[in-house]
């Protein structure tokens, strides 16, 4: 998170209008996956900046095993689960591709 918020940083300094932020969970060609944790952290630094997030999930078919993969609709739902608030996640800055 320390990363994301210097680079986010960085572009504004250099007159960079930062529109959002895109990552690709499972990677390929690895396959590592980011646990819910981090998917968490990472959504609420682009509702709070009010940027857009892309989420590539085009190989979540493909994780076997443990630790399980965790979708970014899940923090979605999880979110709308809790109730929300004044916190609440913008669905119109989130983006989940798949195939
Ligand atoms: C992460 C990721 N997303 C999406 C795709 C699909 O891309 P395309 O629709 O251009 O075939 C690929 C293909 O390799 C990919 O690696």
């Amino acid at each position: 998170m320390e990363d994301l918020e210097a680079a986010y940083e960085m572009a504004k300094l250099n007159n960079i209008q930062v529109k959002g932020l895109m990552l690709t969970n499972p990677s390929n060609p690895l396959g590592t996956i980011l646990d819910g944790d981090t998917l968490r952290s990472i959504v609420a630094f682009t509702n709070e900046k009010n940027i857009h997030l892309i989420c590539d999930e085009i190989y979540s078919a493909s994780v076997f095993g443990k630790p399980n993969y965790v979708s970014m609709a899940e923090i979605i739902d999880e979110d709308r689960r809790n109730g929300g608030g004044k916190n609440s996640l913008n669905l119109n800055l989130i983006h989940i591709v798949n195939s």
